[in-house]
Order: C-alpha cells, then sequence, then structure tokens
C-alpha cells in the first residue's frame, strides 16, 4: 500500500493506493474515530461487485452499514437523488459522527460528497473511488456538485473527505474504453506537471493497458501525489488549481455541445488537450516538437485527438461561454509551455480559437 498526504492544515487526509485496500475499510474508520451509523452510497452494478466486500469489513467492525444504491450514470447527479439521499440519512439516523461512504466512479463521489457536504451542515465523508477517472481525479481534492437541467455541476461545495481508498482492484471490471478514458487525466497530470510520468506512460503503455495492478497503482499513486499537491497549495482555486483544468476548456465545450452522450469525459478531455496544445503552438508557447508528443502518447492510449464532424464549432464556443470558469466572458486557457510546465489565465483571441477549432474537426 502506498499513501500521500493532502497536508491541508487541521484536514489533512490520506489517500491509500494499492490492490485489495477496500477490505481494510473498517479499521481505517475505526482509525478516523467513526460513529457507529455508516451509510454506505453506491452504484447499482458497483453493489453487486463491491459492495458486500465494503459493507462486511465495516460490519465486522461492529458498525451498522446500510447499502444505499443509486442509479449508474450521470442522470443520478440530481436533486431527486440527492433529496432521497436525505432522507435516507434521516431514516438511519446519521449523526455528526457518522460517515458517508461513496463507492463507485465520480457520479457517486460527487452525489455523496455534496450529501455529505450538507446534511446537518457537513459529516464525515469517506471516499472509495472504483473508476480509473475517481481514483485520479474526482475522490481527491474535496469538489462535490449535483448538476442542474441547464449544466454540469452547478451546484456543489468544497468538502474535503477525512480519507481516501483507491483500490486498484477494482479497475480490473472497468470497461477498457473507461479505463482508456481515465488515462486522459493521468496523461493530464504528466503534461501539467511531471515529465517523469509523462515518460513512464509512453515506457509503460502495454503493462498499464493491460491492466497490470502494478502498473495501475503506481499511476494512480503518482497523479494523487500531484493532485494532493497542488490542492494543498490552492484549495480553493484561487490560481494554482486552474492548472488540473488543463484541456477540459476545450473539452467541456466538447462535452456539452455532444450532448454529455457520445463521448466520454476524458476522451472530451484528450480532444481538449489537443486543442491547448495546437493553441500553443500557434502562440509560439510551445514547440511543435512537443505538441507531437502529446498527441502520440494520446494516440498511443487509443484517445480521440479530433473533433467529431458532426459537432458545431460555434456550439462549442456557445457551451465554453456557460461554463463556470468563464468569468465576465472572457475563456481564460491552461497552456502548456513544455511537457511537464503550464501556463494558467492565458487569454485567447476568439478568431484564433474558432480557427484552431475548425483544424481540429474530424474530416
Ligand atoms: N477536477 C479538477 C479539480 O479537482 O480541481
Amino acid at each position: 500500500m502506498r499513501s500521500v498526504t493532502v497536508a491541508l492544515p487541521g484536514r489533512a487526509y490520506q489517500v491509500d493506493v494499492g490492490s485489495g485496500a477496500l477490505a481494510g475499510v473498517g479499521e481505517g474508520l475505526d482509525r478516523l474515530g467513526s460513529g457507529r451509523r455508516v451509510a454506505l452510497v453506491t452504484d447499482a452494478a458497483i453493489a453487486r461487485s463491491f459492495g458486500a466486500t465494503v459493507a462486511g469489513a465495516v460490519a465486522a467492525t461492529g458498525r451498522t452499514v446500510e447499502l444505499l444504491p443509486v442509479p449508474s450514470g450521470e442522470a443520478s447527479k440530481s436533486l431527486r437523488e440527492l433529496e432521497r439521499l436525505y432522507l435516507e440519512f434521516a431514516r438511519l439516523r446519521l449523526d455528526r459522527g457518522s460517515a458517508v461512504l461513496a463507492l463507485g466512479g465520480g457520479v457517486v463521489g460527487d452525489l455523496a460528497g455534496f450529501a455529505a457536504a450538507t446534511y446537518l451542515r457537513g459529516i464525515d465523508l469517506v471516499q472509495l473511488p472504483t473508476t480509473l477517472l475517481a481514483q485520479v481525479d474526482a475522490s481527491v481534492g474535496g469538489k462535490t456538485a449535483i448538476d442542474l437541467p441547464v449544466g454540469k455541476n452547478l451546484v456543489g461545495a468544497f468538502h474535503q473527505p477525512r480519507w481516501v481508498v483507491a483500490d486498484v482492484a477494482t479497475l480490473a471490471t472497468l470497461p477498457p474504453r473507461e479505463l482508456r478514458a481515465g488515462l486522459a487525466e493521468v496523461i493530464k497530470y504528466g503534461v501539467i506537471a511531471d515529465a517523469a510520468l509523462f515518460a513512464l506512460l509512453e515506457r509503460e503503455q502495454a503493462r498499464i493497458l493491460a491492466g497490470e495492478p502494478e502498473a495501475l497503482a503506481e499511476i494512480v499513486f503518482q497523479s494523487c501525489r500531484i493532485k494532493a499537491d497542488v490542492v494543498t497549495q490552492d484549495e480553493r482555486e484561487g490560481g494554482l488549481r486552474a492548472i488540473l483544468n488543463y484541456g477540459h476548456t476545450v473539452g467541456h465545450g466538447v462535452e456539452a455541445a455532444a450532448g454529455y452522450t457520445g463521448l466520454l469525459h476524458g476522451e472530451c478531455v484528450a480532444i481538449g488537450m489537443t486543442a491547448a496544445a495546437a493553441i500553443a503552438v500557434r502562440t509560439g508557447l510551445l514547440a511543435q516538437a512537443e505538441a507531437d508528443r502529446q498527441r502520440r502518447l494520446l494516440q498511443l492510449y487509443g484517445l480521440p485527438i479530433a473533433i467529431p464532424a458532426e459537432l458545431d464549432g460555434e456550439a462549442i464556443l456557445a457551451a465554453m461561454r456557460l461554463d463556470k470558469k468563464t468569468r465576465d466572458d472572457e475563456i481564460h486557457f491552461v497552456l502548456p509551455r513544455r511537457i511537464g510546465a503550464v501556463e494558467i489565465g492565458c487569454r485567447i483571441p476568439g478568431e484564433l480559437l474558432a480557427d484552431v477549432l475548425e483544424e481540429l474537426r474530424a474530416p
């Protein structure tokens, strides 16, 4: 087992990464001093595969644990599911000493996280992410949210978990396409902060795509280390944390224009990183050879680098303007300077952006 500490003053917590780590959740709750009542929020599919392992580990410590399944899919990040969870928490008589465990991908983590952030003005949250995307990104850093019909993640709170357990054994059941989509975020960490991680991804492609637990544990650990470091320096995204949005500006635009259906989040981030690198080359910030290196790595992992032909550039731009990271209608970009370093707050003229979107369109 390897551990990373998110060293926030007064609210420091550990991210444990390892194969089979979920079996230790009960003892971990003892260490945290959690109360007797535990709500285990999980998505319906995960409940079947890992629900019993976690519930058993918690029950073995004498706690009462109830599984609260939510339907799989983004539609569950809704006010309706949130209300249902609050009512379940009340039925279970959760109190200020109780813990909410979020077992699943980003949807469960965000929804259960926001419920924990607001129920009784905030109770303990333990993140047990079971997708690569959630292990390397959503479960660490305290962002929780639900969606509104007009946009994703519009209602949320910062609520740091007390503990994160990233059990890479859970990734064995992940569809290969979802594993690859999660790898887009890992590649992102390499570009924004760590050329050695980028080189590791170049070297170890076969082991990673084959799902070798040690290879996966290494990249999850390295990603969490980088995220923990960023969040410790800038919890509320006042500055540095924005580097984590690399690839997400155009990525979110593509995701919204595609109606959150055809493409996975990580796939949109891959397209967004390609766009950001192309912009950086045009503005003279990045050498073409570095942009090519990023493109090759994305392709090596089977990730898309072109905007689907059926998507309208105007619709992507309109969606980008609606993004909550947009301020006063100005779209700010995170752009790479080289593999391992980026700049935040780069203002890009609309025509250049429209040009790049056109250039990236699939023939
Ligand atoms: N996913 C970006 C962040 O946590 O800030």
